[in-house]
């Protein structure tokens, strides 16, 4: 028998009691052993369920528990669970989480001393929900140089982008319903503005390349700046728009890592991710590239990847698994501006028949577009590749000419 405890009884919280509870023959078959809850920690009471008597406020009942040799946290956020898991660690029990924030911003603290002390700090669930993608990254892909990482890492603004591109739906409408389904974080704004993309990129950057990037290196943009006329010249471009987490290898040992918006070919394996799914596109220099797909949000799933932690740790309690990333240099981060893109450029201008011309003037050859219902002096037009800095300095000389510019949006080369 092995004595596990629950931080946390949120949506994840819940799920994982959910999963243990209704899958306990075939939990016991694969981990070999009976895994059972003895506390869980939440603020709150919930009387009416059957393991209602395993609750408790004080997190010192598992600390001090000896019997108790995992604990998984699924409370979110960084306090007070950072706090909690590292005293957990310290205090010699493994540690399974699906806390983004806390892998992305402790991870290189947190596994130093689960290596130190021989212990496994797991957290698949952290990113992707219930897709598989931690451990293909670290195990099944070990023998390749991963030169990229591109994905749609976020539910709940797939789902807004989604419900706005087929049926029109209204932004905030979309996103109360991702709120309903459990999708969306505690503050969406995480969600909307990027930040939990950036933690997800961050987290595969760090376990791919073995040194950890703070998610306050990484340049982040969302979503709430896409307006419907965005998604049709994009539909008039021949793609779709996707919040995208990216990481890149450079030859010189850096990386350059990105969170924005950007239109996607429709013919792109990412460009048919919708609703609430992700995928994550990984690139390896002996598979070509690999794609991972499936539901990355919500309760039962994120819950099945938790699960399955718990599981590696009961069958890896003598034998550590080999998860580790150490601090990196501060200039480790390559400067985003360096990147070369073609953009997609939403403008107006009074005369448009000289914004046309002077368009021409500073990006050279351009794909002009059209939507229907065009307001008077707006168009769109699609850039050849160049570094971000150029395309800047470009739209400056635009702005100069009295052009206005609406949005400029990466338009993606995968
Ligand atoms: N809010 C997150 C999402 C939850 O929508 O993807 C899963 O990490």
């Amino acid at each position: 028998m092995v004595y596990i405890a629950v931080m946390g009884h949120g949506v994840v919280g819940s799920g994982v009691m959910e999963v243990l509870t209704t899958h306990v023959d075939s939990i016991r078959q694969r981990a070999k052993e009976e895994i059972r809850v003895k506390h869980i920690l939440d603020l709150r009471e919930f009387p009416e369920l059957p393991y209602a008597n395993l609750f408790t406020k004080n997190f010192e009942d598992i600390l001090n528990d000896d019997e108790v040799r995992i604990v998984v946290e699924v409370m979110g956020g960084l306090n007070p669970a950072y706090d909690y898991v590292k005293r957990c660690l310290l205090a010699g029990k493994s540690v399974v989480t699906s806390n983004k924030e806390l892998v992305a911003t402790k991870g290189a603290e947190l596994l130093k001393i689960a290596q130190e002390k021989n212990l496994n700090f797991l957290f698949e669930a952290s990113v992707g929900g219930g897709i598989p993608i931690i451990r293909p990254i670290s195990q099944c892909l070990a023998a390749n140089d991963v030169t990229e990482i591109a994905g749609i890492l976020n539910g709940t603004t797939n789902f807004i982008l989604t419900k706005m591109i087929r049926d029109q739906m209204e932004f905030s409408d979309a996103l109360k319903l991702a709120q309903e389904n459990g999708y969306a974080e505690r503050n969406p704004s995480a969600d909307i503005d990027g930040l939990d993309v950036c933690r997800k990129i961050c987290i595969l950057a760090s376990l791919t390349y073995g040194k950890h990037v703070y998610p306050d290196s990484v340049h982040t943009e969302g979503i709430s700046g896409i307006t419907m006329a965005d998604v049709e010249y994009a539909d008039a471009w021949g793609g779709v728009i996707k919040l995208i987490g990216r990481v890149k290898k450079l030859e010189n040992g850096k990386i350059r890592i990105l969170v924005a918006p950007m239109v996607i070919d429709r013919s792109s394996q990412i460009a048919g991710v919708d609703d609430v799914f992700n995928g994550i596109l990984v690139r390896g220099d002996a598979t070509g590239d690999v794609v991972f797909y499936g539901k990355g949000a919500g309760k039962l799933p994120t819950a099945s990847a938790v699960v399955a932690d718990v599981i590696d740790c009961v069958k890896h309690f003598a034998a550590r698994k080999y998860l580790f990333w150490s601090d990196a240099d501060p200039d480790y981060v390559d400067d985003y501006k360096n990147d070369e893109t073609a953009v997609l450029v939403h403008v107006s201008a009074a005369d448009p028949t000289l914004a046309l011309q002077q368009v021409r003037d500073v990006f050279g050859e351009i794909r002009l577009l059209a939507r229907k219902n065009e307001a008077p002096g707006e168009f769109a037009f699609a850039t050849g590749v160049m570094t971000e800095h150029k395309i800047d300095e470009k739209l400056d000389a635009l702005r100069k000419q009295e052009i206005v510019v609406y949005n400029c949006l990466r338009i993606s080369d995968f």
